[in-house]
């Protein structure tokens, strides 16, 4: 018998959490906030429930042309690991699983909050820390089902080694290159960072302000196709198809401030539902982005998620 809170959950679309993530926003420590966004864009519920429901799944997956890891329940415990409260998720995974199993009750957003401040003063820290890796929780235990999401998490490290504070983390996605001595003359071809693995040293590439996001990103020769075979070899850690906003692979989350990017442009808006990226848009803004398309103002953090594909087919029975 499914629990009081498996059953809520069960009744999630996209566009309910999407609701339940802006309410949790201001609970939510400023250095997840985006996160916590991109990781609900990352996971749609569309996709899980075409999948889960389909009588053939892979003939599913092989029309909606899915690349990479598309399954959550394949990535329990390593989906989040660009939030900084992942360092808590085999905390939270047990404390979820509790409130799965107790049959909690109450609207998502409130269960989230007790489940946060509950292990917040457990583990005496700041619960805005815990509540987006919470809410995180609540939507992966959605998808994988309560008898899978009680087993304990694996052991890792848990993104531990990211010694910076919360604080430090966000202030630093403000800071851009030093312009140097003569910084004045190269306001024009001005260059800046992309980190793409904000977690881990070494994973950022140099951007002129004129070049997309995924032209940059071909200049870093080093071998990511064997880390993610959607990377072309010698293009960049970023999987990129077509560079013309018509294909949908290089799809990205952008954890800076949206003042440090290009604006999307009519096309890309209209692509992200073709694609099935839409993110949450109710204020235009979005989470996710084209890599193609995008320019920086300055240093930018992205995110490169696991898989990519056209989840837009889904919403249109008549596309082959
Ligand atoms: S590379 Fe095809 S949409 Fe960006």
């Amino acid at each position: 018998m499914p629990t009081d809170l498996e059953k809520l959950l069960s009744q999630q679309s996209d566009g309910d959490w999407a609701k339940t993530i802006e309410e949790l926003q201001p609970a939510i420590h400023p250095v997840d906030r985006s996160a916590t966004r991109i990781w609900f864009s990352f996971f749609p519920v569309k996709l899980f429930r075409a999948l889960s429901e389909a009588e053939d799944p892979a003939a599913v997956a092989k029309r909606l042309i899915l690349k990479g890891n598309y399954l959550l329940r394949d990535q329990i415990d390593s989906s989040a690991e660009f939030l900084y409260g992942y360092r808590y998720w085999p905390e939270v995974r047990k404390e979820v699983a509790a409130a799965g199993a107790a049959g909690s009750t109450g609207s998502i957003a409130t269960q989230i909050r007790a489940v946060a401040a509950s292990l917040a003063s457990r583990l005496r820290i700041d619960e805005s820390l815990l509540t987006g890796i919470t809410a995180v929780g609540f939507g992966t235990l959605q998808q994988t089902g309560l008898e899978v999401f009680s087993q304990p998490a694996g052991s890792a490290n848990y993104g531990r080694s990211w010694q910076k504070s919360p604080d430090q983390i966000v202030a630093e996605r403000q800071r851009d290159d030093g312009k140097g001595l003569f910084g004045f003359l190269k306001s024009v071809d001005r260059e800046f960072s992309v980190n793409f693995r904000e977690q881990e040293s070494g994973c950022s590439f140099k951007v002129v302000n004129s070049q997309d996001l995924t032209m940059a990103a071909a200049a870093d020769q080093r071998d990511w196709h064997t880390k993610d075979s959607r990377c072309r070899p010698k293009e960049g850690p970023i999987p990129v198809e077509c560079r013309t906003a018509a294909c949908g692979t290089c799809w990205v989350g952008v954890l800076s401030p949206t003042g440090k990017i290009s604006e999307p442009n009519q096309r890309e808006i209209d692509r992200w539902k073709y694609f099935g990226y839409e993110g949450f848009t109710a204020d235009g803004s979005s989470p996710v982005r084209l890599a193609c398309q995008l320019k920086a103002y300055g240093n930018v953090t992205i995110v490169i998620p696991p898989w990519h594909g056209l989840l837009g087919k889904l919403d249109d029975p008549s596309a082959k």
